[in-house]
Parts: structure tokens; sequence; C-alpha cells
């Protein structure tokens, strides 16, 4: 089992911090390769043309390695917005098909739904909050011959509602629908393989559970999909321009693979030397241990407050490093800046007191989040 990793963080002793599905904090590595990274635009004469490929290449190879797919089936994107509209702008649809989503999914991955169902005509279609919290079935419940495309999270970034993506994704595939994940509310800290659930694109943004620079993401396109549009003519990504001389011979050819979705300026020397670092980190400690311990965590602390009335998705039904917590008659409207005043922080989303620990929480965090909530969660 993966010890705590506190050291490893700036994380002060009295912040007791459960709100990595806000925000994930750097590590002590991503700032010091995040402070290079920035020292680097201070002297441009050390930087080559190579420089503009060499990091975004190895965050490439990473990135895959977490997922279990190869370099050249990841493009480089800023946010999970960005890639979900590479994914709607490349999936044909028409009038009378329609779009899976959940019932109060992260809207990033329901605008650029909409948008494109003005364009054909072709529909959402709103898988509801199943009563018994078994998301998988009210999915696969709602598979047919008129959905083309699930637009889907692997878990609800409420209250961590999960879904079996692997039963999803043949489902799917038995009507010839495509599969699209934005996995920003797990991806680091649950493990995915893409070998296994075989999804169209996958997006996610870095700066939660990869604990990396706001304004980075990654997507997978799967080979099947690599021949579409990016949404940006951008020259880094048009083939040959490792030469720099030869730029305006302009290219019609993309370079290989999912990199023609490259967002412009990919190659940021600030960010990306972050990004590496936290990828390496999540992969040294592996994210089935980073799993395990996070679920650890949770347990712990939904077993300690059921004492007192909280409840949460049945452990079957929720993804194990996301904790929902419920409470009859809902909690009170000040229970967080309550909180903050003793620098323990969680989100409210939905009905749900998020609770999203990480490997740099202790035990210290828990009782203290446990005895505020004993006192606090009350009307
Ligand atoms: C499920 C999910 N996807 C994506 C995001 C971030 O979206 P974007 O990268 O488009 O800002 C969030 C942020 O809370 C989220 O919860």
């Amino acid at each position: 089992m993966l010890r705590n990793q506190r050291h490893q963080f700036n994380i002060p002793d009295e912040v007791a911090y459960f709100n990595c599905g806000y925000m994930g904090p750097l590590s002590k590595v991503a700032e010091e390769a995040g402070i290079k990274g920035v020292m680097q635009k201070s002297e441009p004469w050390k930087m080559t043309p190579t420089d503009f490929f060499t990091d975004s290449d190895i965050a490439r190879g990473l990135f895959a390695q977490l997922i279990n797919a190869d370099a050249v089936d990841i493009a480089l994107v800023p946010s999970a917005s960005y890639g979900l509209a590479i994914a709607a702008k490349n999936i044909p649809l028409k009038e009378g098909q329609k779009i899976l989503v959940l019932d109060e999914q992260f809207p990033s991955n329901i605008y650029c739904w909409q948008e494109r169902c003005h364009e054909t005509g072709a529909e959402i279609k709103t898988v509801p909050a199943p009563k018994d919290r078994d998301w998988t079935r009210a999915v696969l419940d709602q598979i047919d011959s008129t959905v083309a495309i699930a637009a889907l999270p692997n878990n609800h970034w409420a209250d961590g509602g999960l879904l079996d993506l692997v039963k999803i994704g043949a489902e799917l595939r038995k009507v010839g629908a495509k599969l699209v994940l934005d996995v920003t509310q797990s991806l680091g800290a649950m493990p995915l393989d893409v070998q296994a659930v075989k999804p169209d694109f996958l997006i996610a943004a870095a700066y939660k559970w990869l604990l990396g620079p706001y304004s980075v993401g990654m997507m997978y396109v799967s080979p099947n999909n690599q021949n579409g549009s990016p949404i940006e003519y951008n020259w880094l990504n048009r083939a040959g321009s490792e030469d720099f001389s030869g730029l305006v011979n302009y290219q019609d050819e993309y370079q290989n693979g999912a990199v023609r979705y490259d967002m412009g300026q990919r190659a940021n020397f600030a960010l990306m030397p972050m990004a590496i670092a936290t990828l390496r980190q999540i992969l040294n400690w592996g994210v089935d241990n980073i799993y395990t311990n996070i679920s650890a965590t949770n347990s712990r602390i939904s077993d300690a407050v059921r004492a007192f009335g909280l409840t949460s998705v049945p452990t079957e039904f929720r993804a194990g490093h996301f904790l929902g917590l419920e409470k009859a008659g809902g909690f009170s409207p000040t229970l967080l800046a309550d909180l903050a005043k003793e620098k323990i922080y969680v989100s409210h989303r939905g009905n749900s007191l998020r609770i999203t620990p990480h490997v740099y929480n202790n035990e210290d965090d828990c009782d203290r989040l446990i005895d505020a909530l004993s006192r606090l969660s009350g009307n």
C-alpha cells in the first residue's frame, strides 16, 4: 500500500485539504519544474527548435502510459472543453440521432453537444439519476440504435456515482455508437485502460486528479478517429514543422496520429514541465496504489460520519476516490465557510458535500474533518 505522501507537498499542517476535485495542489517536484520552465523564457537564446517538440512528446508518452495507449494517440489541449469540441466537430451526426449524457453532468461535456444538436437536428438524451444509484444500469438501459454518441465521465462529478465504462463501451459498440469520455474527475486517481474501454475520444484536464497545472489537458484519440480536422490550424502540427526554415512550404499533411488535433502553442514552456513532473510522479506512485490509498481515506470518513446521519452512494456504485456526503434536509448554507474557518476544505455540488482527498491527506486531516462534521453538519 502506498504510504501517505504529504511530505511531497507544501501543505501546512493546519490545512486539511479535501478538495482535489476542485483543484489539485502541485507537488514540490512540479513546483520546481514550473519555476525552471518559467526561467527558461528569460533566456530565449538557449531555446532551440527541438525544444518545441521535446517536452510535448515526453508528455504525450507519459499520458499514454497512464491509460495504456501509444504516444502518437495523444493530443495536447488546453482544457476539457477544447478536447470535447474536437470530438463534437469530428463525429458525424444527423437528425433523429441521440447523444447520451448523465443528469446534471458537468457543463463542458454538455454545451458542445447542444451546439451540435442545433446544427444537425440531433437530440440530447439525458439519463435520469437512478434511484438505486446504479448509473451503469441506468446508462445501459438507454442505449438503443438511435444513440450515435455517449458523452460520459467515469464517475459523476457531484456524488462520485460510478460508471462501468468497459460494459457501457461494449454495449455502445453493438449499436455502432461512439464513446466520448471526460475523465477530468478521475484520471490519475482511478485506473483506466483504453484497450479495455475502447473510447473514441478521452479527455482530461490536468489540474485536478493529475495534480498538474491549470490550462493543460490531454486527449486520447483512437486510431480510427485520427483523420479529422483540428479546431485550430496551427503550424506545429503540420508535417515537416521540425524544419523551421521550410515553414512557408505550406503543407496539407499533418503530423502523425492524434498530433493533428494539438492546440496552437502547445509547446508551453512554463506549464508542460509541471505536467511532465506530475505525470512521472503519478506513474511512479502507481494509479492502482493511489486509488487504494484514497479509497481507504474515504471509507474511513464515510464509516465515521454515518453515526451522525451522513450517507453516501453505496460503495459498489461509487468511485473510491470520490465521496459525496448527503444529509436528509440538506446541509446548512454556511457549512463550507464554517469548515474553512477551521482550515478544512471541501466542496458542495448538487446535494452532496463533496469530499475529494488525495495521497497527501493524513489521519490528522481525517480526524479533524470527522470531528468538525459531527459539530457543524447539523441544522
Ligand atoms: C467533470 C469535469 N470536467 C471538466 C472540468 C473542467 O472543464 P474545462 O477544462 O473545460 O474548464 C471540470 C471542472 O470542474 C469537471 O468537473
